[in-house]
């Protein structure tokens, strides 16, 4: 079985699979990653191959130590470490300008580097036994839903990972936040868990959004984390009209909503998720991922408030629908 529980053998294993170029699947506080040894170009880029992901989309590099970070990245700006020591490990990816030795196949081609310190138990043991840097993306085919459990990963990479650690379910569940130091002005790359007011507090300056919601036209948003089954928001105050509609065309639809939206007596396939933004994005993608296996035709999802506390849910809503808002 390619899947283990992460006992000291299976971690020892695991650092072998590692040293010998090969691929292993570890759980993180956010989504499962597949990781190779970051210094060895020919064990990352089978990661590439695994995902089908284009060459010019860089990785993250995983350290279980502060000490490493100045092993990867040069010119460390003063609120880069300023940060490292509020937030790692934890949730939060930061991009500064890399070592010369690192390989442009992590990177992307980039004279720059992503790099994050997991809060993970099974993720820091492997990390601190291996002794170096794991460049990990998220476990998951090219585009599609991030892993928050090891099945996922299983169903997904099976065939091309060489093990799976298993943690249980990830605790976070969206992918880090990223934010880019190497530039002049700190800059939120990927919303996530950390907030741009959390890291403006701890930094003491402003962070400047990219302007990544923006749909310039409408449907034509890239899919990205995006289920196979086509999926669109609704306000919650038309969501029994819609319902009413697709049922009446005859269509299979799926409603992901927070719990007490969930329409009453409805026979239709629901995911109710906690209200709060912290338990709904811990549990999306694995409802995301359930409604996928019942090749339904459709799946509405409730749309949420545009408050900054559920920024993280809503750009990646955004990226699972395209965009598409049913009214
Ligand atoms: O939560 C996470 O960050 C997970 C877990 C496994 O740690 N990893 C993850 O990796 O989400 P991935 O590859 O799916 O997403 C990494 C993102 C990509 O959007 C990539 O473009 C960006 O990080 N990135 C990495 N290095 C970068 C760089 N040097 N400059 C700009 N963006 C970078
Ligand atoms: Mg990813």
């Amino acid at each position: 079985m390619k899947i283990s529980p992460p006992t000291e053998n299976a971690l020892q294993k695991a650092v072998e699979i590692l040293q010998q170029g090969g691929l292993v699947a570890f759980p993180t506080e956010t989504v499962y990653g597949l990781g190779a040894d970051a210094s060895n170009p020919e064990a990352v880029k089978k990661i590439f191959a695994a995902k089908g992901r284009p060459a010019n989309h860089p990785l993250i590099v995983h350290i279980g130590d502060l000490q490493q970070l100045s092993q990867w990245a040069i010119e460390i700006p003063e609120i880069a470490l300023r940060l490292a020591a509020a937030i790692w490990p934890g949730p939060l990816a930061m991009i500064l300008k890399k070592q010369a030795h690192v390989s442009e196949v992590v990177t992307g081609g980039q004279d720059t580097i992503g790099i994050r310190m997991p809060d993970n138990p099974v993720a820091i043991a492997l990390l601190q036994q291996f002794k170096g840097g794991l460049a990990a993306p998220s476990a998951n085919r090219f585009n599609c839903i991030s892993p928050t459990r090891a099945e996922h990963v299983l169903s997904e990479l099976g065939a091309s990972v060489d093990m799976i650690l298993d943690g249980g379910a990830c605790k976070v569940g969206l992918e880090s936040t990223i934010i880019d130091l190497s530039s002049e002005q700190p800059t939120l790359l990927r919303p996530g868990h950390i907030t741009p007011q959390q890291i403006e507090a701890i930094i003491e300056q402003p962070v400047l959004l990219k302007q990544q919601n923006e749909i310039r036209a409408p449907g034509m948003l890239e899919l990205h984390y995006a289920p196979t089954t086509p999926a669109a928001l609704c306000a919650n105050e038309h969501l029994p009209q819609q319902l009413q509609k697709f049922s009446a065309e005859g269509k299979q639809t799926a409603l992901i909503c927070r719990r007490s939206s969930a329409i009453k007596d409805s026979h239709m396939t629901t995911k109710a998720l906690p209200d709060d933004p912290e338990g709904f994005g811990q549990a999306l993608y694995a409802a995301l991922r359930d409604i996928d296996l019942l090749k339904l035709d459709f799946i509405i999802i409730e749309q949420l408030p545009q408050h900054p506390e559920w920024m993280a849910v809503n750009d990646r809503l955004l990226k699972s629908t395209a965009g598409r808002i049913l009214s």
